[in-house]
């Protein structure tokens, strides 16, 4: 293989008056007997490298086939330039790795997006998608830093899971028991002691509880950053089947902290993603979310805004009067995406963090207030995305716990690991989950949760 440069590379060192090597796909071209334009990316920046071929190149009839997609291997001057970019290349020479056959899908006019998921496995070649997935990356390693920094431990916590983490039963069942010879028990029901485990598996929708007992006590601060699974059938711009979720827990830490928490690390994304992808930032928001760059801005610079279930509750009621919400609001509801985009876009404008909600509309872990009606939990809203993050302080007291799961009619046996940490050396701990791709969306300012996954698996909807 030939020593050859990342058109990042080209752009950062500017080696002009030299000899080099790029390789690519062809972004667009124009072409004439005399002298041919190439535009090259390799997916390594937002930039394009501009390439001149004159048409005394002995391959000139190679060149002349080159459309919209073709990989090349170009070797050539690198030249200081008038144009878009501050350097161009002279070719010397042009090999072509593949010509795009005809039927080649897309086209140098826009595409929808909507028309880019039905081909999903070639839309990074769209300057659309690779704003996104480099962005994306950006956020993936500033999560790492982030934490890292907090000092908390990246623990992989497992996929294949046997407990509700959320206990709202959407979960996918993972089994090798035939389909159509289900071994049935004395009482007749399904007898999962003969499946590959030898008890009812799930894909793991929230690595939280092991986390927790990874927090409490082992590790002090942990988090995970890994793919959930949640078979709610919800079909909507927000909500995936399959998606990350970034899951931090803190021994020691209150509600309090635990919202401190969550506001420094989605500041943290907005400032590496702005240091280092403005070029991706500028492209999706002038085609996209013409706003969004002022938006990241204002919001890195001020204070989230937190207000207790109650609080939001009346203001949504007051606003009622006059805004018509599709779902009514009384207190004891839960929020609908309608409500929190309300919060955060129109009566905030900023990011708002919503604490004590009802014990009834959340998860059994969260930790009971004194007023016995409402627990330490906070979700995060924000513009255009609506929940970015939930999160809470966990019941810490056996007893509390124990009766609040049976409240809720849940089974304790299968919770028995979790239980034992209020046993041993319990503390006051929270934490919280982040969406990933909301994150992704919310900083992007992308509209489809299908558009910042590679892949989006959705109910009726694997394709890939
Ligand atoms: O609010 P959720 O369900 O909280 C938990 O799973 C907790 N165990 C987190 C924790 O405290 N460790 O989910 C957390 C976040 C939501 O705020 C949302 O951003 C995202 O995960 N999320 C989804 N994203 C895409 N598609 C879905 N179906 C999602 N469900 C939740
Ligand atoms: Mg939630």
């Amino acid at each position: 293989m030939s020593e050859y440069l990342l058109i990042k590379k080209v752009f950062e060192n500017k080696p002009v008056d030299q000899t080099i090597i790029v390789k690519g796909w062809v972004k667009s071209f124009r072409q004439s007997k005399k002298f041919s334009f190439l535009v090259l990316n390799d997916g390594t920046t937002q930039k394009d490298l501009q390439i001149i071929v004159d048409g005394t190149l002995s391959n000139y009839e190679d060149v002349i086939k080159l459309t919209l997609g073709s990989s090349v291997e170009v070797e050539g001057l690198l030249v200081a330039s008038q144009g878009k970019q501050p350097v161009e290349m002279q070719a010397q020479r042009v090999h072509t790795f593949c010509l795009n056959s005809e039927d080649y899908p897309l086209q140098k006019k826009e595409t929808s997006l909507e028309y880019l998921r039905e081909i999903a496995h070639l839309r990074s070649r769209t300057n659309t998608f690779s704003a996104v997935f480099r962005l994306r990356h950006v956020l993936a390693q500033a999560t790492h830093e982030f934490f890292t920094n907090e000092s908390f431990i990246y623990l992989h916590t497992p996929i294949i899971t046997a407990s509700d983490a959320e206990g709202a039963g959407e979960m996918f069942r993972i089994s090798t028991l035939p389909l159509d010879k289900l071994p049935k028990n004395d009482k007749g029901s399904i007898d999962f002691t003969k499946d590959y485990f030898g008890r009812e598996t799930f894909l793991s929708v929230s690595g939280q509880l092991e986390a927790e007992t990874f927090a409490v006590g082992g590790l002090g601060r942990v988090y995970t950053f890994g793919p959930t699974f949640r078979s709610e059938n919800s079909n909507t711009a927000r909500h995936l089947s399959e998606f990350w979720m970034v899951e931090p827990e803190a021994s020691f830490s209150t509600l309090e902290d635990n919202a401190k928490l969550a506001t420094n690390y989605v500041k943290h994304l907005i400032k590496r993603a702005m240091e280092q992808c403005g070029e991706e930032l500028e492209f999706l928001a002038a085609r996209y979310a013409p706003e969004n760059l002022k938006t990241l801005e204002h919001v890195l610079n001020s204070p989230f805004e937190t207000v207790s279930y109650t609080s939001a509750v009346e203001i949504l009621q007051e606003v009622s009067k006059t805004h018509k919400f599709e779902y009514p609001v009384s207190w004891g509801i839960d929020l609908q995406t309608e409500h929190e985009r309300f919060l955060a876009e129109q009566y905030f404008k900023r990011p708002t963090i919503v604490t004590d909600y009802p014990k009834e509309i959340k998860s059994f872990y969260m930790k009971l207030n004194e007023d016995g009606k409402t627990v330490r939990a906070m979700d995060v809203l924000v513009p255009g995305v609506g929940e970015l993050i939930g999160g809470s302080q966990r019941e810490d007291n056996y007893d509390k716990l124990i009766k609040r799961m049976s409240d809720l009619k849940m089974d304790a046996t299968n919770y028995w690991w979790y239980l034992d940490l209020r046993k041993y050396g319990s503390v006051p701990h929270a934490g919280f989950g982040l969406g990933f791709e909301r994150a992704v969306m919310y900083i992007s300012g992308m509209t489809n949760i299908r558009d910042v996954i590679p892949f989006p698996r959705t109910p009726k909807n694997a394709e890939f």
